[in-house]
């Protein structure tokens, strides 16, 4: 049913050129509502747009979704969205305003901060309906203006406003178009972003003088300010993540002042006061900071200054507290830059490239989907991929992609273990909601994924062609490999991988994708493709032992390079053990130091601990130093940082601080510490106590209900207490004792 019926896409811009930054433009209409038409029937109000809106009826912003319609690759997907207006509504006169803002569509965006990546054109499509019957539809008759005052707004550069400007004048008319509407999408579609937490400002000043806010919590949202002030009177501020090695405010970290972004992401708001009272957030951007310096001309005594998180919403479902106050803080940090990358899609970070990275979503899904309820959040996301994959079937690195489309950022395309996200997210989501449907949905994608990845192996290099299993040996294309291992160049690994493939982490997820592919067909009853899936994972594993062991003996100092294996399941029977006994020696030799990078990380304490070696996890666990988890919760970090040495020993800050791919260990706090696991095969609980930590208590509403899980050393006694739900069992493996199957309600157990 098409909601809008006959409304049309207005244009409220006057021409311009393309390259001209515009304001926000500022659309109306009156309408009038009799007594007899205001009677029973929900008022609602359909609208979308090409840009970004913020709707208000009588004055009033209707609804609370930030940032809307989302973030779509707008050319094959749109979203609408569908607000119940029935109390903004009068009898007698009426007046509805749209602001349309740049966004995604048209301001500067991902990696290379392109700008007007969709298109140079703002558009509206609304229809305000009472029941059934049309009341007013978006057409020519319409007023615009850009005289409103939302002057410039752009979600890397950030905001202007003039609080002088907001009655708009020069109203003229709109411009009909005909843009598509096979592609809108409703509100099924995605969740709202919506404001969540919020924090109080701190006033301090820096070393060199500067004026700055300390909200006390990195995040991703805006500021609200309230403060009184007189007419032109002017405050400017730039959102930052943390202070520099001086104490000095900083963007350097995530802006090196860049050479494609038309002036880099000083994430700046610039505001112009009215006389008295002023009041004051933005409209069309959301930064990634904890800091706000500040400029101002204006008397900063009274003024209030609050920071706003604003994500996607997803409650939380995932609980963790321990006798160890760092191991409390990492677990919030990783619940904070989960929050803080999760706007309408999951992204990289919340300052730099915003970009909705393969790679990283696959790697942190199986926490994310623990942590908070992000299903429907990361199932659109995949809508997005699936209308990025390429007839080969390559799944691209970002969705939607936003990269200039550069040869060389063609070639990057497609990499193993970042492209497998379509397969791995799915099968996640899956696991934690038992909803097939998610599975149906993205099976072309990832058959489509699997069989350019089997083309890719098909084209083995020379010095394989000995290989028996050279047709499933991934040794082409570009990969990133490991990537961000903390003693290796990034940089060079990028260029030898580009010249040599990266076998060792391509031929391993081949394996690892048509492993899950098997399963998955498994699930939607598909036998033939399942038999077909797990052939093809045999082979690559065979491919993988042949090249990448010695007969599954393993002869490498990278820890990855155990772990992955381990994992994935590419050793058998005793092999497993040989190689988690010498991942372990490698770990005891590097000081109790990890040197697994953005793919085997998540897996290295869940190897450790299942395999003997849990003391050893928790002494990586527990690391202050760096590379090591709690280094960066010692130094003061309130998120997970992309790189293990964010903020260096003399205080330097360095990279994004705000990446969660690190933030998976917080999934083992609940899964691996206190031992839920809540998947594809039922309730198990396999808890790893620790004395150092004293107790540890988890819960997680599943889709079975709430499990808990927790356990204490009292009096030299070790304990534990299990909640399993109602109509539920659990397979239970305590340590040193039989598996056993519980059933719901509460358990205590003694030592
Ligand atoms: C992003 C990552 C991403 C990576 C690809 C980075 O610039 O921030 O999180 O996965 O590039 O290697």
């Amino acid at each position: 049913m098409d909601v809008f019926k006959e409304a049309v896409w207005i244009d409220p811009e006057l021409p311009h050129s393309k390259d001209e930054r515009q304001p926000a433009s500022v659309l109306r209409r009156s309408f009038t509502v009799s007594p007899a038409e205001k009677t029973g029937d929900p008022a609602r109000l359909f609208i979308t747009c090409h840009g970004l809106y913020e709707a208000k009826i009588n004055g009033s912003r209707v609804g609370d979704f930030i940032l809307a319609p989302g973030c779509d690759n707008y050319k094959k997907r749109l979203q609408y969205q569908v607000y119940d207006v029935s109390e903004l509504l009068r009898t007698g006169e009426n007046l509805i305003e749209v602001t349309l803002g740049d966004g995604w569509y048209r301001g500067n965006v991902g990696i290379d901060g392109i700008c007007n990546y969709y298109g140079n054109d703002l558009a509206l499509l609304c229809r305000l309906a009472l029941g059934d019957r049309t009341v007013l539809v978006s057409d020519e008759s319409w007023e615009a203006s850009q005289s409103g005052p939302v002057r410039l707004n752009d979600l890397q550069k950030g905001e202007e406003y003039d609080a002088r400007m907001e009655t708009p004048e020069d109203w003229h008319g709109v411009t009909l178009r005909e843009w598509s509407r096979d592609i809108l999408v409703g509100p099924e579609g995605c969740v709202p972003v919506i404001e969540q937490e919020r924090f109080e400002g701190r006033l301090i000043k820096t070393p060199n003088g500067e004026t700055v806010i300390d909200f006390g919590q990195n995040l991703a949202g805006y500021v609200e300010m309230k403060l009184d002030a007189s007419e032109g009177q002017k405050i400017t501020l730039w959102h930052g993540e943390t202070l520099d090695e001086n104490g000095n405010f900083t963007q350097k970290n995530f802006d090196p002042g860049d050479r494609n972004k038309n002036g880099g992401i000083p994430q700046r708001i610039d505001y112009i006061c009215r006389d008295g009272l002023n009041t004051y957030k933005p409209h069309f951007a959301i930064f990634g900071f904890r800091y706000a310096k500040i400029e101002t001309d204006a008397d900063l005594s009274g003024a209030e200054f609050t920071s706003v998180a604003v994500y996607s919403r997803m409650p939380q479902t995932g609980f963790f507290e321990c006798g160890n106050s760092d191991v409390n803080r990492l677990f919030e940090n990783a619940l904070w830059s989960m929050r803080s990358n999760f706007c309408d899609i999951p992204t990289d970070c919340p300052t730099r490239e915003r970009a909705g990275w393969t790679g990283d979503a696959g790697v942190f899904a199986p926490t994310g989907l623990m942590l908070a309820d992000c299903a429907p959040v990361l199932r659109k996301w995949l809508a997005e991929c699936r209308i990025e994959q390429r007839e080969d079937g390559l799944v691209e690195n970002i969705a939607p992609v936003n990269n200039s489309g550069s040869m060389i950022s063609n070639m990057l395309q497609g990499a193993a273990g970042w492209g497998d996200a379509c397969v791995i997210v799915p099968w996640e989501i899956y696991s934690a909601t038992g909803d097939t449907s998610v599975l149906e949905e993205n099976y072309g994608m990832m058959t489509g994924w699997l069989g350019f990845c089997l083309d890719r192996a098909s084209k083995t290099r020379i010095k394989n062609r000995k290989n028996p299993y050279r047709k499933y040996l991934v040794d082409h294309g570009f990969h990133f490999g490991e990537w961000c291992e903390p003693d290796v160049n990034n940089m060079q690994t990028m260029k030898q991988n580009m010249t040599n493939g990266a076998p060792e982490v391509a031929t391993a997820y081949l394996h690892r994708s048509a492993d899950l592919l098997s399963r998955i067909a498994g699930v939607l009853g598909k036998d033939k493709d399942a038999e077909k899936y797990a052939e093809i994972a045999e082979s690559s594993k065979q491919a993988y032992r042949y090249t990448c062991t010695c007969k599954g003996k393993i002869d490498s100092k990278r820890q990855a390079e155990y772990v992955r294996p381990i994992a994935f399941g590419l050793l058998d029977g005793d092999e497993v053990k040989e190689a988690a006994d010498t991942l372990n020696e490698l770990v005891t030799e590097n000081g109790y130091h990890l040197n697994t990078g953005f793919l085997a990380t998540p897996f290295l304490l869940p190897v450790l601990a299942e395999n003997g070696h849990a003391d050893t996890a928790y002494r990586l666990l527990l690391q202050e130093d760096r590379p090591g988890w709690l280094y960066s919760v010692k130094k003061g970090a309130t998120t997970i940082w992309e790189t293990w040495d964010g903020i260096d020993d003399d205080g330097k800050p360095t990279a994004s601080l705000n990446h969660y791919s690190y933030g998976a260990v917080a999934g083992w706090c609940i899964s691996g510490i206190c031992g839920i696991n809540a998947g594809a095969e039922g309730i198990v609980i396999r808890p790893f106590p620790n004395k150092e930590l004293k107790f540890a208590d988890a819960a997680l509403d599943s889709r079975f209900g709430r499990i808990e899980s927790g356990w204490k050393y009292e009096n030299g006694k070790l304990s534990f207490d299990i909640l399993v739900p109602e109509g539920a069992s659990a397979v239970l493996m305590l340590p040193g004792r039989e598996a056993e199957t519980i059933g719901p309600g509460s358990h205590h157990y003694e030592e």
